[in-house]
C-alpha cells in the first residue's frame, strides 16, 4: 500500500519511519516533508493546508491511506474532504476536531459533562472577560479560542497582565480571529502528562504516556515552546490516576460527544495536569503530540499501520498493542533564538556518526537539503531519541547522541527527563 504523512516536523518524520516498517506498507510519501522523510520515502512539494491538492495527489498516486500530523489541517476540514472524495484518511472531522480547535468547545462540554478541569469563563467581549478577572485569584490563564500556533495561552500573574492579555489578544488581534473570543481560567498547580488515546466512537485504546517540556531553558524558565523534549513512559502516571481517567475523562466526554452526534475516529491527545485533587484536563489536542510521538513510536513494537486501520474501521476491540518495556528520551535540539526569532541554514554535522549507534534515533524536524548537505530549516532542527533499560540509561544515550551532532546557535535543554530518572518504572 502506498501511505502519505502529512506534516514536516519531527512528529511526522516518526509517523513516516514507524508506518515504513509495516510490511503492508510499500511506498511513503511525506508532504511536504523534511530531510529526514526524504530518506525513507518521497518527499511532495505540497504544503500541509493545502487540502485540495493533497487530495488530488493521493488520488493521482493512488495512496491507501493519509495521515494527517498537524491540527490545522484537521481543523480546515482535511478529513471530511478526503471522506468527500472516497479517500482514506487517519484523522478526526473538522465537526469533531473542534475539541482542539475550539477551547471554548472543549470548556463547554467539558462544563457540562463535569469534566474536572480548570474553573473558567468564555467571553467574548473584552468588557465582560476584564469584570470576569476581578472575581478570580491570580495567576489567571486567558486562552485564545481558535488555533495560534501553540502561543495562544498566557499566564497572568497580576490583574494589569490579564488586561493586558485580553486587550492584545480581543481588541487588538495578535492571533487574528482565534483570540476574538477567549477561555478565561483558574491556575492549576501540579505536573503535566501527555495522554495519547486512539479513539474510535465508542472504543478507544490508550498508547503509551509521555511528558512534554514546553520550556525554553532548564527548570521549566524561559518562554513557551512546541516543546524541547520528552521522555515515555511518564513515570509517576499510576494505576489509580488511569482509573480515574477513565471515569472522570474519558467516559463523560464520549458520552458527550455521542449527545452532540459526534464522531470522533483518530488520535485524541489530551494535556492534564496532575493536581492534589487529581488529573484535571488542560486541554485537548486531535493529533499526534511533537515531541511525544518521537518517544511514544519507537517503544511500540506492534505495527502502526494495523493500529490506524483498526481506529479508521472501528475494530479497535480487536487490537492488542505491544510495547517495549524499555524507556524513551527525546532531546530537541533547536535553532538560537527559538522560540523568538532564528536563523536558518546552519548546516549539521555529526548525523551520520550518530545513525549507527543502537537504540538511537534522530528524527528531523526544520532540515533540509542545500548543496548536498543537511542544513536548519527550521526552530526545532532535530529531535533525538534513544531508548534504555530505565530512564537513566535512556538519559545518558540521548544525551551521548546529542554531544556528537553540531551546528551554529544549537541549544538544547539539559534536564530533560531529569526528574523523571528516580521513579519505579513499575508504575507505568
Ligand atoms: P494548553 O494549550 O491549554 O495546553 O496550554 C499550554 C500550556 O499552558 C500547558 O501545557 C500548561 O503548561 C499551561 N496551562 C494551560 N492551562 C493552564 C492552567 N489552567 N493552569 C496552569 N497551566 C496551564
Ligand atoms: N507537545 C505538545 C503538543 O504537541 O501540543
Amino acid at each position: 500500500m502506498k501511505v502519505l504523512v502529512v506534516g514536516s516536523g519531527g512528529r511526522e518524520h516518526a509517523l513516516v519511519w514507524k508506518l515504513q516498517q509495516s510490511s503492508a506498507v510499500d511506498r511513503i510519501y511525506c508532504a511536504p516533508g523534511n530531510a529526514g522523510t526524504s530518506a525513507l520515502g518521497e518527499n511532495v512539494p505540497i504544503p500541509a493546508h493545502d487540502i485540495t491538492a493533497l487530495a488530488k495527489f493521493a488520488r493521482q498516486n493512488a495512496v491507501g491511506l493519509t495521515v494527517v500530523g498537524p491540527d490545522d489541517s484537521l481543523a480546515a476540514g482535511i478529513a471530511d474532504f478526503f471522506a468527500a472524495e472516497d479517500l482514506r484518511i487517519f484523522g478526526p472531522t473538522r465537526a469533531a476536531a473542534r475539541l482542539e480547535s475550539s477551547k471554548i468547545f472543549a470548556k463547554q462540554l467539558m462544563q457540562h459533562r463535569s469534566i474536572p478541569t480548570a474553573r473558567a469563563g468564555t467571553f467574548s467581549s473584552s468588557e465582560e472577560a476584564l469584570r470576569f478577572c476581578e472575581t478570580l485569584r491570580f495567576p489567571a490563564v486567558i486562552k485564545a479560542d481558535g488555533l495560534a500556533l501553540g502561543k495562544g495561552v498566557i499566564i497572568a500573574n497580576n490583574r494589569a497582565e490579564a488586561a493586558a492579555a485580553i486587550d492584545s489578544m480581543m481588541n487588538r488581534r495578535l492571533f487574528g480571529g482565534a483570540g476574538a473570543n477567549v477561555v478565561i481560567e483558574q491556575f492549576l498547580s501540579g505536573w503535566e502528562c501527555s495522554l495519547h488515546l486512539l479513539v474510535s466512537g465508542a472504543n478507544y485504546h490508550m498508547l503509551a504516556t509521555a511528558r512534554d517540556h514546553k520550556r525554553a531553558q532548564d527548570g521549566d524558565r524561559g518562554p513557551n515552546t512546541g516543546g524541547m523534549g520528552a521522555v515515555s513512559p511518564a513515570t509517576d502516571w499510576t494505576p489509580e490516576l488511569q482509573r480515574r481517567f477513565e471515569n472522570d475523562v474519558m467516559r463523560p466526554l464520549l458520552a458527550g460527544l455521542r449527545e452532540q452526534d459526534l464522531t470522533f475516529r483518530g488520535l485524541l491527545f489530551p494535556g492534564m495536569m496532575v493536581t492534589a485533587e487529581g488529573p484535571q484536563v488542560l486541554e485537548f489536542n486531535c493529533r499526534f503530540g511533537d515531541p511525544e510521538t518521537q518517544a511514544i513510536l519507537p517503544r511500540l513494537k506492534s505495527d502502526l499501520l494495523e493500529i490506524l486501520d483498526a481506529t479508521i474501521d472501528g475494530t479497535l476491540e480487536r487490537v492488542r498493542i505491544e510495547w517495549d518495556t524499555r524507556a524513551a528520551v527525546t532531546v530537541v535540539m533547536a535553532s538560537g533564538g527559538y522560540p523568538g526569532a532564528y536563523e536558518t541554514g546552519k548546516p549539521i554535522t555529526g548525523l551520520d556518526e550518530v545513525a549507527v549507534k543502537d537504540g538511537v534515533q534522530v528524527f528531523h524536524a526544520g532540515t533540509r537539503w542545500e548543496n548536498g548537505r543537511i542544513v536548519t530549516a527550521g526552530g526545532r532542527v532535530l529531535a533525538v531519541t534513544a531508548l534504555g533499560d530505565g530512564v537513566t540509561e535512556a538519559r545518558d544515550r540521548a544525551y551521548a547522541a546529542v554531544a556528537r551532532i553540531r551546528f551554529e546557535g544549537c541549544h538544547y535543554r539539559r534536564d530533560i527527563a531529569a526528574s523523571a530518572v528516580s521513579v519505579n518504572l513499575a508504575n507505568s
